[in-house]
């Protein structure tokens, strides 16, 4: 039985979809047990429980062959590093508790330093603890969303695609869809010791190309907007996010665009999914209609 946390979310969803259609046993995490009466219908097992809560976790998490676990953001938590340690920690107790087989943990391009990464860090601090446990363990280090482009799309009807990364350059980035389908392969055909997959979509993209498939879709001119890393703080903040976060996106920001943040290579496997870039900005730009 594989249990799947995150399935409200972007590669849970499609994680626990991909092993329920091969007809392999499920159970889906969710925090709100209306959240999990759709997963119900369709022949999962629910288990209502916060990824905080170790006694809850580790009952939801008994008899699992594998597990898909991730380091969801959590915009209260005020020391985000600290914070995310402790909930790393309380995930990796459950699944020591609970007896786990296999554990795939979605990680991040990048995860293999130790700082100037921003977020990245705390799936850095996550490999290095989960990597202790009894289990076997895949890590899917996953490229730069193609799904971040989202959140630019409010500048649309300006025909400005904003962005702090640096226009020209070149940087893998993947669609959500690529890491649950990779996280379900991963799942079902088990884990053996510590694996790491480095997943990008079918090409590197950079931001101009964004720009240049979006006046395609939406057949308007769109250019990029490029706002300098100086900036970022302050309309990150402007925009709600809180400062320590705003800083660490700002950090992470600074290390793709020199080159900090990128795949180590190595042993790690790497991995293409297929879905494109104009893929995921027309399913975004559907649904903002
Ligand atoms: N953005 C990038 O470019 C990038 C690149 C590499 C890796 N990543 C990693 O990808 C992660 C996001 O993955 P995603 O897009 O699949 O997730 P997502 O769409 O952001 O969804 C988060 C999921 O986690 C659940 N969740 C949140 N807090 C929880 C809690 N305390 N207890 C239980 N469940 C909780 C949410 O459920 P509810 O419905 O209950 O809220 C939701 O299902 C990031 O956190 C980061 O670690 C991101």
């Amino acid at each position: 039985m594989f249990v799947i946390a995150g399935v409200t979310g972007n590669t849970g969803k499609v994680a626990a979809e991909t092993l329920l259609s091969q007809g392999k046993p499920v159970r889906v995490l969710v925090r709100d047990a209306a959240k999990g009466e759709s997963w119900k219908k369709r022949g999962a097992e629910v288990a209502v429980t916060d990824l905080d809560d170790v006694e809850a976790l580790t009952k939801a998490l008994k008899g699992a062959d594998g597990a898909y676990l991730l380091l969801p953001p959590n915009f209260a938590f005020q020391n985000p590093r600290a914070d995310n340690g402790k909930r790393t920690r309380a995930l990796f107790e459950a699944t020591e508790k609970a007896g786990v087989r296999h554990i795939v943990f979605l990680s991040s391009v990048g995860a293999q330093h130790e700082a100037g990464t921003g977020p990245i860090g705390a799936v850095h601090d996550a490999e290095k603890i989960f990597s202790a446990s009894k289990a076997n363990v895949t890590f899917i280090r996953a490229a730069y969303f193609m799904e971040n482009a989202g959140n630019s799309l409010y500048a649309l009807d300006a025909g400005a695609y904003p962005t702090f990364l640096r226009p020209d350059l070149k940087v893998p980035m993947v669609a959500t869809r690529d890491i649950g389908l990779v996280a379900a392969k991963a799942l079902a055909e088990g884990g053996k010791g510590r694996t790491v997959i480095e997943l990008e979509g079918p090409q590197e993209y950079d931001q101009n190309d964004v720009a240049a498939a979006l006046s395609r879709l939406t057949k308007k001119k769109v250019s990029v907007q490029h706002g300098p890393e100086d900036a970022m703080v302050p309309a990150l903040t402007g925009a709600g996010f809180p400062q320590p976060w705003a800083e660490l996106y700002r950090e992470m920001t600074h290390g793709v665009n020199t080159g900090h943040v990128t795949f180590e290579g190595g042993a790690a496997q790497h991995v293409r999914g297929t879905t494109t870039l104009e893929t995921v900005l027309e399913g975004l730009l559907a649904a903002r209609k």
